[in-house]
């Protein structure tokens, strides 16, 4: 097998984002795009001579051309294996799972997550560390700095690879091992819950939903559902991946999983449904007629982990990101654990973890997770639930109207305004940079501005700092309005507005969020200017 090198040269625009690079499929289809970035990686992490990786992705269109390349590329850079998901599938949690328990030496995950795919929609690269996380800022660095003098790549010459069958094939050196995406993430499951209470909870006449939104988590929910726990046929719907996921948007929240959330709210609902997103790692909690914001999700989680039985012994500490609501910290204030503010990504968390600070992790993008692997993990999340439900034996709206009597409410939402010209979400964000100083004592549309802010981070573990995380705005009561850019878009930017209000009085928890939140979005909107800059009536999605 020949191997070849291709001279090349830098192509721009190749940084990697929040979570990877992702950009346009086509995009990443043009000569030398994706063959470039992945010889960055390589050198970016000093070479996979003699490595193995986990290769698997979402299933997305182009997924699996971009698995043979990757593959010729890491035989002809001379690593030792590559474990791929079967038909070049894997959900990024299976994927993390699988880099830990093998002790690879990181994994490539193709996928641009929640956003839609197709030849005119998105695709995505990603490279994860031996400890199954997200690359960290200082690797994601040095590949990007390789994409700016990047001047050959290599690939061996050779057929497409059989990913269908599983077991061991050579390619120029290299082993191809071809394994079961679904087998270990499911051991794995089993491991963490109580697989009896959940199965005894199912044939109790409890019903739900699951809807994998034609993405990646089909196959395991399935696999955990309906096979292993014993939930009705069909209770998984959307359940075979598709290269653009049906044609749909796989992100779990109201809006694009419309028809759920429209079952969950009818009158013959069944008592529990979720859904998951693209690659399998964010996450949707509904229940008959209550649907639960992340941030409330992951306080509860924390508040209830003990009822599963690998969370028995307590939570060493818990970690939200920094846009995520401060219901979490109240529960960790009352159990009396750690609670850390991160920046906006997952791989913030990976210290934490690491170093046995924090057992319980989450976003308000629909991310919740936990140390059993190293990124957040839809199906986790919706097995814990369960779990909790299985001995908490309460209705979803039960477990909510206890909690925020016990803990409050932060009431919570986020407003996005999508595909803003970048030249005027930058002057716009810099406009509220500029006042910061001189917000706090002031008035924003009748709220007391008490503090004010750019968030920045230093790493408790290893001391790095990051800054420029977000623009946080803390207002009299217990009110905050966070704004920043979105780090995952292909087109434009994103301005993502964070709305939060704590309410204490038993009596006033049951509220419609945006009108609860309705003086801080007034607030936000005095101080940015957002809508009148942007000439926009109002966001283009509210969570
Ligand atoms: C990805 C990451 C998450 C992060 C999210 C933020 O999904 O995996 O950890 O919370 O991006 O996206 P944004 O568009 O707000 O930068
Ligand atoms: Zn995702």
């Amino acid at each position: 097998m020949e191997t070849i090198t291709v001279e090349t040269r830098p192509i721009d625009g190749q940084k990697p984002g929040t979570s990877g690079l992702r950009k346009k499929t086509r995009t990443f289809m043009q000569p030398h795009y994706l063959e470039n970035y992945v010889q960055s990686i390589f050198d970016g992490i000093g070479g996979v001579e003699g490595k193995t990786l986990v290769v698997g992705g979402d299933g997305r269109y182009f997924n699996d051309r971009a698995i043979q390349v990757i593959l010729r590329m890491m035989a002809a850079n001379g690593a030792a294996r590559a474990v791929v998901g079967r038909e070049g599938l894997l959900s990024t949690p299976a994927a993390s799972n699988l880099i830990r328990e093998r002790g690879t030496d990181g994994g490539l995950i193709l996928s641009a997550s929640h956003n839609p795919g197709g030849h005119d929609e998105d695709f995505g690269l990603k490279y994860n560390g031996p400890n199954g996380g997200p690359a960290s800022e200082s690797v994601t660095d040095k590949v990007f700095a390789r994409t700016k003098e990047i001047a050959q790549y290599r690939i061996v010459e050779s057929q497409d690879i059989d990913l269908a069958t599983e077991g061991e094939s050579d390619l120029g050196g290299m082993t191809v091992e071809v394994t079961d995406p679904v087998a270990s993430y499911c051991a794995l499951m089993e491991r963490i819950f109580d697989f009896d209470a959940i199965k005894g909870l199912l044939k109790s006449g409890f019903t739900m939903r699951f809807d994998a939104m034609h993405a990646v988590t089909g196959p395991y929910a399935r696999a955990i559902l309906e096979d292993r726990l014993g939930a009705a046929p069909g209770t998984v719907v959307n359940a075979t991946p598709s290269p653009d996921f049906g044609g749909g948007h796989p992100d779990p929240n109201p809006i694009w999983a419309k028809p759920l959330m429209d079952e969950m709210m009818s009158p013959d609902a069944p008592d529990f449904g979720a859904a998951s997103d693209g690659d399998g790692d964010r996450n949707m909690i509904v229940g008959k007629g209550c649907y639960v914001g992340p941030s409330d999700s992951l306080a509860v989680l924390a508040a209830n982990a003990q009822l599963a039985p690998a969370y028995r012994e307590g939570l060493k500490g818990v970690a939200r990101s920094m846009p995520t609501s401060g219901a979490v910290d109240r529960v960790a204030a009352e159990i009396g654990i750690d609670c850390y503010e991160t920046p906006t990504g997952w791989k913030f968390f990976g210290n934490l973890l690491d170093a046995g600070r924090a057992t319980l992790c989450g976003e308000e993008s629909a991310g919740t997770g936990s140390d059993h692997v190293r990124e957040k993990d839809g199906l986790w999340a919706v097995l814990l639930w369960l779990n909790l439900l299985a001995e908490k034996k309460q209705p979803v709206a039960q477990v909510m109207a206890d909690h925020w009597a016990r803990f409050g409410r932060n009431y919570y939402s986020r407003h996005d305004y999508e595909a803003v010209e970048s030249d005027l979400a930058n002057d716009i964000i810099d406009g509220i940079r500029d006042r910061l100083d001189s917000l706090p004592g002031s008035k924003a549309a009748g709220l007391e501005v008490t503090g004010a802010d750019e968030f920045s981070y230093t790493d408790p573990v290893d001391g790095s700092t990051a800054r420029a995380q977000g623009l946080r705005i803390f207002f009299e009561g217990g009110g905050r309005a966070v704004f920043r850019l979105s780090g995952t878009g292909t087109e434009g930017a994103t301005i993502r507005v964070y709305l939060e209000r704590l309410e204490l009085d038993p009596a006033r928890t049951d509220q419609d969020p945006q009108e609860a939140l309705e003086p801080v979005i007034a607030a936000a909107e005095e101080i940015s200017g957002i809508r009148s800059r942007t000439g926009r009536s109002g966001p283009d999605v509210v969570t």
